[in-house]
């Protein structure tokens, strides 16, 4: 059984295998492979371009996906083990899951971080669901990743820059309202070590992400020759980059997260930065993006931005990856 649910699941090879079907279907639609198969998408958090982008891919190769919100119109899950469920969470995981692969072929899964970042690199839920699974799982991002994403981008800057080795990108934090998890941040790092692309990651003082995902990534590097790198200069970190990726990312619980976003307004990525150096360089955000405190407006604008045929490749690097999932590989 095949789980897609971290970078780890594929490494390199299976990155880079997921990538060339996913450009080769997008130049030719290679019709209804997925025929007769359903994936169940099991949903603790919101989305806009998950949820389509999974149930576009599945629509549009034959197959059927159904929905299913646990914040409404399904039974709110418990997902502590060793609990007196006598609370607002009437279903235990331990059966919910087990029931539902009796339905579907697959089940795609959304369980944001808590916002811890020590435990939230652990994936404890993710990893249980997978544990109490009968059918393969698929990640639509957990605590520590969004794996569909960090594929999503590598395929757009494989389509713009025209390869992914030694490309030159930069990995910024920027400034928001609230502490947000670092599963996109993780999951970029992660795709780009293993696409052996030449990484810098950019974030004040204070913001490091998690040991284990830093670690993990060296050791993708170690295979795919990618080159990484850290910084607390935004400037230069983007001085020569290709792309300058934009995320921001919380601390651990115990920072003053109002305050350090205060501190660093001027952290949000606008035109000047993408056009400081020797080239200008292009635009990209996971979406969905705060206009003018994240990146200005006038940035999100320009001919330098990529952050809709970005979301676009979600539904063709997921219609990729489901081949993994449903018919095993190449
Ligand atoms: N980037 C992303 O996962 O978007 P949604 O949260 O809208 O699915």
């Amino acid at each position: 059984m095949v789980h897609l649910t971290h970078i780890s699941d594929l490494g390199p090879a299976g990155v880079s295998n997921i990538l060339e079907r996913a450009l080769q279907w997008k130049r030719k639609d290679p019709g209804p492979v997925y025929a007769g198969r359903i994936l169940g998408m099991l949903f603790f958090n919101p989305s806009l371009r998950t949820r389509a982008s999974f149930e576009s891919a599945m629509l549009r190769s034959g197959g059927h996906a159904i929905v299913i919100d646990v914040n409404g119109g399904s039974w709110k899950l418990e997902t502590a083990d060793g609990v007196r469920m006598d609370g607002d969470r009437p279903e235990h995981i331990r059966e919910a899951i087990p029931v539902l692969g009796g339905y579907v072929d697959a089940l795609a899964v959304r369980c944001f971080a808590e916002g811890n970042p020590a435990r939230d690199v652990l994936d404890e839920l993710m990893l249980a669901i997978r544990d109490c699974s009968t059918v393969p799982v698929v990640s639509m991002e957990s605590a520590r990743e969004h794996p569909c994403q960090g594929l999503a981008d590598m395929l757009t800057i494989r389509e713009q820059l025209g390869s992914l080795r030694g490309r030159r990108l930069t990995l910024s934090w920027a400034p928001h309202v609230k502490p947000l998890p670092q599963a996109v941040p993780n999951s970029f790092l992660l795709s780009a070590a293993a696409c052996g692309c030449n990484v810098t990651v950019v974030h004040p003082p204070g913001l490091e992400l998690q040991p284990a995902v830093l670690q993990e990534a060296a050791e993708l590097a170690g295979l795919s020759g990618a080159e990484l790198h850290f910084s607390n200069d935004q400037k230069a970190a983007c001085e020569e980059a290709e792309i300058v990726y934009v995320k921001s990312w919380g601390p651990g619980p115990d920072t003053d997260f109002s305050r350090l976003a205060t501190q660093h307004a001027d952290w949000m990525v606008d035109l000047p930065l993408l056009e400081s150096g020797r080239i200008r360089s292009r635009l990209m955000h996971c979406l969905p993006v705060r206009r003018n405190v994240v990146i200005s407006a006038r940035a999100l604008d320009s001919e330098l931005s990529l952050v809709v045929p970005q979301a676009h490749n979600r539904l063709h690097v997921q219609r990729s990856l489901l081949h993994d999932v449903f018919l095993g590989g190449n």
